[in-house]
């Protein structure tokens, strides 16, 4: 058992009184325990929020830290080379520590694992572009039934620095699965190649609104919007429907495109810059998947896709006033990666060089390694890399639908961040900001899980899951234009990856994932050594400059 000196007990207590005095413009998550865990709940007049814990002092260091058993976002303040250890004691000792002495559970203590932790600043890997989630048909029909001060609370959430200071956004050019149904632009008339009748629907309206207010009140920075169409118009199509096999009519490719120049117009003149589009939402599902997949999809080959970029797209994005709209590749599973680019390239050899960006989709990710991933850069070192899609309970082996509390998915979302960060990825962009308790609403019921739940008893309230956490552990504290720096570890009890913040911070996100406390100790290059004890099943943001 570790024993304090006198002298560290004083300091003890001089800085816990300093974290309340720095504490108190933010307002600590309100536990509850649900059936899989625990949730922090906000509603119109509470909602938890950590303002910048960065330490100002270069002498100091702060730890963020959140855990199975119950700390989110919690603060641990100190001084570099002053402490022989430094614990971050989880939720269940503070509880116990407010009432009497600090106890230690002997089986925490004896099973106590051990990781050296080198950071070194003088190696650069990527440059951050941010993180973010999106903003559906289903996040617009759920928020907007939310009194208008829990509606601020989930922009603020997400967006605000006091947030988890998302800085991406993607929406659907029209419809996708979260909707309640199927939609594109110009519908009718039908076989308009002109798309004489391209106006904003009334669903667009209101999301255009949200996302305006979003802005106003998170104050989120540089908002970066990314478009992606899972559907045309049926007309366009093949199959004239929504789903099923199909592929865009050869006559429609200019058209396709002109779809998407109206929608930039569109977006633009309603006060929303679009940054990016994708060359649309996961093409496979119209070509391989449609007899599992039953929601709006375009099917392509990466035959036509390199055709339609490089002979349509591509030079009318460079020849408009959108020349420098991003443009992704892709937008589909890792298990297409780098396959779909070589295909892509074998057919127009140029056509690569119209992408800026590939974006990923995560599902299949634990089944195919990351090497995938490291080849496709190898083969396009100079394009900006990002998740685009992500959630949980998709899988027929998974229940599809949010776990309330569970923190077993929270820590997936930790380990997949880690696994791509440290192959070079971005940024990421997670799925649906919030759904409702069945993990929906969406129009051909395929639920899933996410990082805020309303509840729509009344909406009076919503829940932040672990998932929300572990996402903010990296996107609150890795802002755009960070880059990574090399972080050696001397064994497995511990996962991390470390960045150089715009702001000459540090910051170096470390997991435990054991059931056993970690004892870290964490060398800077320039600065010294910080030990500190993790208990089990947590995340933590160490940040020092
Ligand atoms: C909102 O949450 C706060 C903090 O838990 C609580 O004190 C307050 O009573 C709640 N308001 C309503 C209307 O339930
Ligand atoms: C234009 O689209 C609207 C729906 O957005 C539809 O009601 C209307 O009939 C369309 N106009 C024509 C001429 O098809
Ligand atoms: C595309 O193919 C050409 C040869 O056909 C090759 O020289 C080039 O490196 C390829 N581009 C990429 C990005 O792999
Ligand atoms: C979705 O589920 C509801 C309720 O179980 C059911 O009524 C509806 O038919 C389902 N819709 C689809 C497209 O499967
Ligand atoms: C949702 O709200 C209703 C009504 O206030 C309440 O009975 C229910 O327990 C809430 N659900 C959760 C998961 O807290």
């Amino acid at each position: 058992m570790e024993q304090f000196s006198f002298k560290e007990r004083i300091i003890f207590a001089l800085v816990l009184c300093f974290v309340e005095t720095v504490s108190g413009q933010s307002f600590p998550c309100v536990l509850r325990e649900t059936k899989y865990g625990s949730v922090c709940v906000c509603n119109a007049t509470y909602c938890d929020y950590l303002e910048d814990p960065t330490p100002v002092d270069d002498h100091e260091f702060v730890v963020v830290s959140s855990s199975k058993a119950g700390l989110r976002f919690d603060t641990t303040h100190g001084l570099f080379n002053l402490f022989k250890k430094h614990f971050i004691f989880d939720y269940d000792m503070r509880v116990s520590q407010a009432q009497k002495q600090p106890e230690f559970s002997s089986d925490r203590v004896n099973d106590k694992r051990y990781v050296h932790l080198e950071i070194n600043r003088e190696k650069h890997f990527q440059k951050i572009t941010g993180f973010g989630g999106s903003h559906t048909g289903a996040v617009t029909y759920l928020t907007d039934q939310l009194p208008p001060t829990l509606q601020d609370h989930l922009y603020e959430s997400f967006y605000a620095e006091r947030g988890i200071g998302f800085n991406l956004m993607r929406i659907p050019l029209g419809g996708c699965d979260f909707d309640l149904s199927p939609w594109a632009y110009n519908e009718y008339p039908e076989n308009d190649a002109e798309l004489t009748n391209f106006t904003i629907d009334a669903r667009d309206e209101l999301r255009v609104a949200q996302i305006r207010r979003l802005i106003e009140v998170s104050k989120v920075k540089n908002l970066r919007i990314k478009g992606a169409a899972w559907s045309s118009p049926r007309w366009m199509k093949s199959n004239n429907a929504w789903t099923g096999f199909s592929h865009l009519k050869k006559e429609y490719y200019e058209t396709w495109v002109n779809y998407h120049i109206k929608w930039i117009e569109m977006m633009e003149e309603q006060g929303l810059p679009i940054w990016a589009i994708s060359t649309g939402n996961e093409p496979m599902n119209g070509v391989f998947f449609m007899y599992f997949v039953r929601f709006m999809s375009l099917g392509w080959t990466p035959k036509n896709q390199a055709i339609w970029l490089n002979d349509y797209l591509g030079p009318a994005i460079r020849n408009s006033k959108y020349k420098d709209l991003v443009l992704f590749g892709n937008d589909d599973q890792r298990y297409t990666y780098p396959y779909w680019f070589k295909m892509m390239n074998s057919t127009r050899e140029n056509s690569l060089d119209y992408l800026d960006g590939l974006a990923v989709h995560w599902y299949w990710d634990e089944m195919v390694g990351p090497s995938l991933m490291d080849d496709a850069l190898k083969m396009m070192p100079d394009k900006i890399l990002l998740t685009t899609e992500s959630c949980i309970g998709d899988k027929p082996w998974q229940k599809a639908a949010p776990l309330l509390g569970s923190w077993y998915r929270g820590e997936k979302y930790a380990r997949a961040y880690l696994q791509d960060l440290q192959h070079g990825f971005n940024g990421w962009i997670d799925w649906n900001i919030i759904l409702d308790e069945a993990g929906g609403p969406n129009y051909v019921n395929n639920t899933v899980d996410a990082p805020v739940i309303a509840n729509t008893t009344d909406f009076q309230e919503f829940y932040k899951q672990p998932m929300f956490y572990t996402i903010g552990h990296f996107s609150k504290f890795i802002p755009e234009g960070s880059i990574r720096i090399e972080s050696k570890r001397s064994n497995v009890n511990v996962d991390e990856i470390a960045f150089l913040r715009p702001d000459g911070t540090v910051c170096v996100v470390i997991f435990n994932s054991g059931k056993a406390n970690v004892e870290v100790s964490v060398v800077d290059s320039e600065h010294g050594s910080i030990v500190l004890d993790l208990p089990p099943k947590s995340i933590h943001t160490l940040l020092y400059t």
